[in-house]
């Protein structure tokens, strides 16, 4: 290298690192500007998977959703007063975050967490988020047959605004945000301070409506447990007859640990001729004896 090039190289070096910081600059101002996607729901799709329906609200599904619903919004302060909504706000907390998990694989949570969130934005006409945080099985855009792309780990590891990759239903006020790219130590990312932010930006930004975030199983990973500690709400998905009772015991201590507003949805519970899907939402806490918090409000 000789003089001018040794001279050169520290400019060039200096010059390589401002455009690359104008590049982020300008990619974040775009992406700050950009809306998100919108997209029409596949009914059909979301009908041969046995999801929920809004033209057939009379079904055996709908009925139980109501059910899980009403308990639910009961439980984090949404009361009904002569037709109007209204919450009851802890400072700080819009009550509005809910965390889908269960003790393992298969268990039904992304089942639980498109439907809840699919009836109360189509029937109630409630703003609801759905945020895949289950970052090893993501299933949630596959649902909807969106493809997959930047999502929430993309949001926490580039710092881009939400919206910009999140898809907003046509047909309801539903909004998506997928998986994203990064699938490493989500833990590690999901304890990050950025994490806590973004929910609480989600969560201030739908302050009327509902976030629900679908987790991975409580016993396979350490994600859930993690999530849980921001959100208002646990819902806890048990397969009736299938999950072992000794390990529902371990995930519900873990989650009990972080979280004291855990409750128990029973998924592919068969009762009677209907072939009820949830036939129970009901609270699980630790006793007073035990400092745990009480839940908001119970039916
Ligand atoms: N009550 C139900 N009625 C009909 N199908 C159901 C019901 N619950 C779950 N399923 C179906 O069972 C399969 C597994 O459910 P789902 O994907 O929701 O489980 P999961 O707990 O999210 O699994 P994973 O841990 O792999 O993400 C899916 O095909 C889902 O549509
Ligand atoms: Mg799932």
């Amino acid at each position: 290298m000789n003089v001018v090039e040794k001279a050169a190289s520290p400019l060039e070096a200096l010059a390589r690192k401002k455009r690359k910081k104008d590049k982020i600059k300008t990619g974040d101002a775009k992406a700050r500007k950009s809306k998100p996607q919108s997209f029409d729901i596949d009914f059909e799709r979301l009908d041969r998977l046995g999801h929920f329906n809004p033209s057939n609200l009379a079904s055996p599904l709908a009925m139980e959703l109501r059910a899980v619903k009403r308990r639910l919004l009961r439980r984090l302060g949404f009361l009904r007063a002569a037709g109007d909504r209204q919450a009851y706000r802890m400072p700080g907390r819009q009550r509005n975050l809910v965390l889908v998990t269960s003790t393992q694989a298969g268990e039904g949570k992304t089942f639980c967490a498109v439907n809840l969130a699919l009836s109360l934005a189509l029937e109630d006409l409630v703003d609801t988020v759905l945020i895949d945080a289950d970052i090893p099985r993501p299933k949630v855009r596959a649902r909807f047959g969106l493809d997959r792309g930047a999502g929430l780990t993309d949001c926490l590891t580039e710092q881009i605004p939400w919206r910009s990759l999140a898809h907003r239903a046509k047909d309801g006020p539903l909004t998506i945000l997928g998986e994203g790219h990064s699938r490493e130590r989500t833990a590690e990312l999901f304890a990050g301070e950025a994490c806590q932010q973004l929910l609480t930006e989600i969560s201030t930004a739908n302050r009327e409506g509902l976030v629900f975030i679908d987790a991975p199983p409580a016993l396979a990973m350490t994600d859930a447990a993690v999530l849980a500690k921001y959100v208002d709400e646990v819902i806890f998905v048990v397969e009736a007859n299938e999950t072992p009772e000794p390990a529902i015991a371990a995930a519900l201590d873990e989650l009990l640990d972080v979280n004291p507003n855990v409750s128990l949805v029973l998924n592919r519970c068969l009762i009677g001729a209907t072939g009820s899907s949830y036939s129970s939402y009901d609270y699980y806490g630790r006793s007073e004896e035990d400092g745990a918090e009480k839940p908001a409000e119970k039916e």
